[in-house]
């Protein structure tokens, strides 16, 4: 955990972050322990040094695997506000949280007992931290979209406390459109729509996001630079980007961060903001993310204080918590 300063970063509205890629190694050991769930490390140490990928695969195998040691509702609680503790300590007012049911579905573990965990913790953000939250069940691409269609019936059936959903695992040829229906159905239901698109996967899966999703909001979307039109398009529609700075480096989306374009982005006039992805995986939370470019590209306190407007302003919140959100942040400006 970071002994700096939480004033140094502004504070923000995390809306690219998966709940379970806040599983640190200390977590997964304990949790593992607890459940007595054989892990094929032969220590954290062995755990931690697994920790470096070559790209979003490499990543997802190891993110998968580690799942393997949730299995209670308390698990799934126990993990979340672990995640709310550190994220208020980062400076975060708001989260739209990503959860990844099919996941652990997949291995046995209900539906309810991972919303029903999830959601017992994120009940209490408010009072604990101040900090306003709200959940996202993404679906993931590299799985059957009938499955896909299958869980948010579910989802809808159980009436399950979640404001939207997502798309999002591994990206290459498994393009937007195949889940054409899962997203008009959640539209119809009044849910809430963002997707990864862009991360690996070309310009194109951003337009078709658009297009065919009808997303609000587009996580990642840093390779629609390849496509001037599309740039273009993003700028004059200001559809937002949730930028994971981090995220891009570790997976190798990017060599190094000061190659990262989120100068270029902002100085195009995207409508892009900062976040953690997987925050456990790529080197650490949303203040890391903000120190880090802050360090790397000599931004003023005014721009962060705008990437941070540019998050609360991308979020699915009232128009009364917007306003207390811009607030808070003038208020870190005039630190
Ligand atoms: N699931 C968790 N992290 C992800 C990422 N960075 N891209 C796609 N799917 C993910
Ligand atoms: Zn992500």
């Amino acid at each position: 955990m970071s002994e700096r300063p939480a004033n140094l970063t502004p504070p923000t509205a995390e809306l690219h972050v998966h709940i379970e890629g806040t599983l640190e190694p200390e977590t997964i050991w304990e949790l593992a322990t607890r459940s007595s769930i054989e892990l094929p490390y032969e220590d954290i140490d062995d755990l931690r040094s697994r920790y470096r990928f070559e790209d979003l695969q490499s990543f997802l195998d190891l993110y998968y695997q580690n799942m393997q040691v949730l299995v209670t509702a308390q698990d799934f609680a126990d993990m979340t506000s672990a995640y709310l503790q550190r994220a208020a300590v980062a400076g975060v007012k708001h989260v739209e949280l990503f959860f990844d049911p099919q996941a652990h579905m997949a291995r046995g573990v209900e539906l309810t007992t991972v919303v029903d965990g999830i959601f017992s913790a994120l009940a209490e953000s408010t009072e604990r931290y101040g900090m306003s939250s709200s959940l996202i069940a993404c679906f993931m691409r590299d799985r059957d979209p009938a499955e896909a269609m299958h869980v948010l019936q579910q989802l809808l059936e159980m009436e399950a406390p979640v404001i939207g959903i997502g798309l999002d695992s591994a990206e290459r040829d498994y393009p937007p459109r195949l889940f054409e229906e899962i997203f008009a159905l959640a539209r119809s239901n009044g849910l809430r729509l963002v997707a990864h698109a862009g991360e690996e996967g070309p310009a194109d899966y951003v337009r078709q996001a658009l297009d065919v999703l009808r997303v609000e909001r587009v996580d990642h979307g840093v390779q629609s630079l390849a496509d001037p039109e599309l740039v273009a398009r993003l700028v004059r529609e200001q559809i937002p980007l949730t930028v994971c700075p981090l995220s891009n480096v570790a997976l190798r989306g990017v060599p190094t961060l000061a190659e990262h374009p989120l100068p270029a982005m902002l100085e195009a006039g995207l409508k892009i903001s900062v976040h953690s992805d997987d925050p456990a995986y790529f080197g650490g939370y949303v203040d890391t993310n903000y120190t880090a470019i802050q360090g790397v590209f000599g931004l003023s306190r005014e721009q962060l204080a705008q990437l941070a407007r540019n998050a609360v302003d991308s979020s699915f919140i009232s128009p009364s918590r917007t306003r207390e959100l811009h607030g808070e942040i003038d208020r870190w400006l005039a630190e």
